[in-house]
């Protein structure tokens, strides 16, 4: 099989998205632009990934991780210079290289497969995709000659009055002959209104030596759109959560309201799902079958189980099991477990929290740091107490126990089996199984007291 290398570019600052972050960074459905880019060739058998970065490169190494070799272009003086940048790296490889811009979150897998293929196959040396636009403005222009061959391509900016007025755009996604892009990619000149070295000009010098250039069209121009500014990345937004969501309802989930629903594009759910409006599911998420997440929830990193009701609630970095019910107002976090048929209700904050099988707290809760058995009930209002202002101490509560309403458990805790602490209970020490604990201040009840007291005076 052919050798296969890539080049991502992602070395711009992106000065049009008037930003702090660097543009590559930006996210798109949950993923950055230059983490899309790489998924498009993550399963096209490359033999090696190289990433450009210059601004901002640590970021943007970290963001792309260990997917990708790295080379840093320090002077950002065009496309061209970017992939000169690589040169040492390849120079000497027989194959394809296909070069990307990491600011073309949309492009699929299935076209840039079928472009390499296509290339492969015509035995050209360099094809481009190409794409026609309602609105070419902002992209280099694909220029033929009268028997329609590919001549060159015009920057907008260069670009005369009749060219600007050519609809087929350069995608900027590239197929080289490898050795040949390398023998020619420094006598790419800067003459430009912008002096810049533009990689299109390779393409020109390509043809210029006699060798055979093609184009490959992308049908659905949406998938070479790139990102300059912020008025695009809404629409790259638009455009990717409408691929998302769509996926997943010919999969079988039901999304009330596509257009307000906010899917990142690695979440898996199970069919018969149902996804209420303005729910964002971001990434690393697997939801599971029959399924009711209701509106306004947010859920971030987790996993749910099959047949969960989840009604307006947070859920970040946690596991809830089968059959379970969460929310109203509930925020589950930072690694906590629910097992399966435990019940969370309203205004019940959970952090690093396991639940045991069939357990509840349904009311006005805060637990940390805690583990709670099965078929325990948590009553409203318990709190533990976790953290002495330095640090955090684990609370342990078993199988079948009652914690009564408005208990403090002061950590670190255990408190058995079969326990019932007493509503308003402080527990400051551990509780043996199947005791009853009660700590609060005995009731006194002073007959006609109260019409003793001076008008208006309550205690
Ligand atoms: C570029 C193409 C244009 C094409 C369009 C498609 C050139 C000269 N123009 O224009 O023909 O229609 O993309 O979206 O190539 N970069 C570097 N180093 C540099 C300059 C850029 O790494 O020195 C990276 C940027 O981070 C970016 C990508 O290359 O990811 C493209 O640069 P950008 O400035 O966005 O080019 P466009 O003006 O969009
Ligand atoms: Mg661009």
């Amino acid at each position: 099989m052919n050798n296969r290398f890539a080049i991502v570019l992602a070395a711009g600052k992106g000065t049009r998205m008037q930003s702090k972050l660097y543009k590559v960074l930006h996210k798109v459905c949950d993923r950055t632009m230059v983490e899309l880019v790489l998924d498009s060739i993550q399963n096209l058998n490359m033999q090696r990934v190289i990433t450009v970065v210059g601004c901002g490169a640590e970021k943007v190494k970290e963001a792309v991780g260990n997917r990708s070799e790295f080379v840093l272009q320090e002077k950002q003086l065009g496309t061209a210079h970017a992939v000169k940048v690589v040169k040492e790296k390849l120079v000497d490889k027989e194959g394809t290289t296909i070069i990307m811009y990491g600011d073309t979150p949309l492009i699929r897998a299935e076209t840039v497969d079928n472009m390499l293929t296509h290339h492969e196959n015509s035995e050209a040396k360099a094809t481009v995709l190409t794409a026609f636009a309602d609105n070419p403005f902002a992209y280099g222009r694909i220029i033929r000659d009268n028997d329609n061959k590919f001549l060159k391509i015009v920057e907008e900016k260069d670009a005369t009055e009749d060219e600007k007025k050519i609809k087929e755009i350069n995608s900027g996604i590239y197929c080289f002959d490898n050795k040949l892009l390398f023998d020619l990619i420094g006598k790419v000149q800067n003459d430009n209104k912008q002096q810049e070295y533009y990689l299109p000009d390779v393409l020109t010098l390509i043809r210029e030596a006699g060798e055979k250039i093609e184009t490959y069209l992308c049908e659905d121009f949406d998938e070479t759109f790139g990102v300059n500014d912020r008025v695009s990345l809404s629409y790259a937004e638009n455009v990717m959560r409408d691929r998302i969501n769509t996926l997943h309802m010919l999969q079988g989930v039901t999304l009330v309201d596509p257009a307000n629903t906010y899917i990142a594009p690695n979440v898996k759910i199970g069919k018969d799902t149902t996804i209420y409006p303005n729910v964002t599911i971001k990434s690393n998420t697997i939801i599971g079958e029959d399924c009711k997440i209701k509106p306004n929830t947010y859920i971030e990193n987790s996993i749910i189980g099959d047949g969960v009701k989840i009604l307006q609630s947070t859920i970040t970095d946690s596991i809830v099991g089968d059959n379970s019910f969460v929310g109203p107002y509930a925020h589950l976090r930072n690694n906590t477990k629910l097992s399966d048929e435990v019940r969370i209700g309203n205004f019940v904050e959970l952090k690093n929290t396991t639940y045991d099988k069939g357990s509840k707290t349904a009311h006005l809760s805060y637990l940390g740091d805690a583990t709670v058995g099965s078929n325990t009930n948590i009553g409203c209002g318990t709190i533990t107490v976790n953290y002495d202002g330095q640090n955090k101490y684990n609370t342990t509560i078993g199988n079948d126990t009652f914690i009564g309403c408005n208990s403090n458990l002061i950590a670190p805790l255990k408190i058995g089996n079969g326990v019932v602490v007493a509503a308003g209970t402080t527990v400051t020490d551990d509780v043996e199984d199947d005791s009853l604990v009660i700590a609060r201040v005995k009731q006194e009840n002073k007959e006609g007291y109260a019409k003793k007291l001076p008008a208006g005076r309550k205690l």
